[in-house]
């Protein structure tokens, strides 16, 4: 029997909403509901869907809370055996973050794909409709379970992403997003995803996955993502831990190398808990770092802050 695919709506460009069809950059994110993002994709009508609206803002706003709330409704859904798949609409400026978020706290057994849109759903010519309906065929395509087990996805611009590679490369442009080094799972084409490569191996979830669902997020771990720059002011570094910040992720300068101030800043601070990243777009750190502890698989910034959040949750 085919199973039912779940769309979870959570606000985002791709239900935003512009004073004209050429507005791309004023408009309001997160204003349409799920009903009327699929009502635009036709081709849906024959899809069996059960939407749920988790949340309606734009993505620069996400914040724990939606983030528990939507790892649960999640769950929920997945443990329900007539649903085969989750889809979710998000906001693009952090849907990678929370795509590594579910993807530790969930390594769901059916696929969740992340969808969204650069254009907003009132444009002349909307990236939206597509997005979903790709999303869609991702998420219900037999294969996507054996390419990638236990993946959580994002599918944007035809292009496949896992969640722990994929990032936005571009503030405007319809494919903005991008897998850095590591090559994209697969595109959609005419509505049928085309998977390149070998299978994944089977995705793990955080060994605190279940503390992230069920502790309430104000007593989640204070964990920041500090940028070393020239001519940064190490201060900030002592003023943070003073005020009680657990964990920091430097986002270092090029093989995450760290300004001296703020390596000098860092040696008192023995509570905190420090991870380095870097804040090149691409690559990852290599070779021996004398100092601070690499962020594992070498994560992005953003995504290293989620999992130093994790790790502290004992
Ligand atoms: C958002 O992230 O919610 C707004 C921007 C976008 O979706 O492109």
């Amino acid at each position: 029997m085919q199973k039912n695919i779940v769309v979870l709506g959570t606000g985002g460009t791709i239900a935003g909403v512009g004073a004209s069809g050429a507005d791309h950059t004023a408009y309001v994110a997160g204003q349409l509901g799920l009903a009327e993002l699929v009502s635009a994709v036709p081709q849906l009508a024959a899809e069996r869907l059960q939407l749920e609206q988790v949340a309606q803002l734009d993505s620069k706003d996400m914040d724990h809370a939606t983030w528990q709330t939507l790892a649960l409704r999640c769950a929920a859904w997945l443990a329900q055996p007539q649903v085969g798949a989750i889809v979710i609409t998000h906001g693009t400026d952090t849907l990678e973050e929370t795509a590594w978020f579910l993807q530790s706290v969930l390594a769901p057994t059916k696929p969740v794909v992340l969808t969204c849109a650069m254009r907003p759903a009132t444009a002349l010519s909307p990236d939206g409709p597509q997005n979903l309906l790709d999303a869609i065929s991702v998420a219900a395509d037999p294969r996507t379970a054996l390419q990638a087990p236990g993946a959580v996805l994002a599918v944007c611009a035809g292009r496949i992403h896992a969640a722990e590679h994929v990032s936005k490369v571009h503030p405007y442009r319809l494919d903005a997003f991008g897998s850095g080094e590591y090559a994209d799972l697969g595109w959609v084409q005419d509505g049928r995803p085309r998977w390149a490569g070998a299978a994944m191996p089977p995705a793990q979830a955080h060994a605190h996955a279940e503390r992230a669902l069920s502790r309430p997020v104000a007593d989640w771990p204070w964990v920041d993502v500090m940028h070393s720059h020239a001519g940064v002011d190490a201060r900030r570094v002592t003023a943070l831990a003073r005020a009680g910040l657990q964990g920091l992720v430097i986002a270092g300068t090029g093989n995450g190398t760290v300004h001296r101030t703020v390596e000098s800043a860092l040696e008192p601070l023995q509570d905190l808990t420090v991870r380095l990243s870097t804040r090149c777009a691409q690559g990852q750190i290599v070779g021996e770092q004398a100092t601070l502890t690499p962020a594992p698989r070498s994560l992005n910034p953003y995504k290293a802050r989620i999992s130093l959040m994790l790790d502290l949750m004992v």
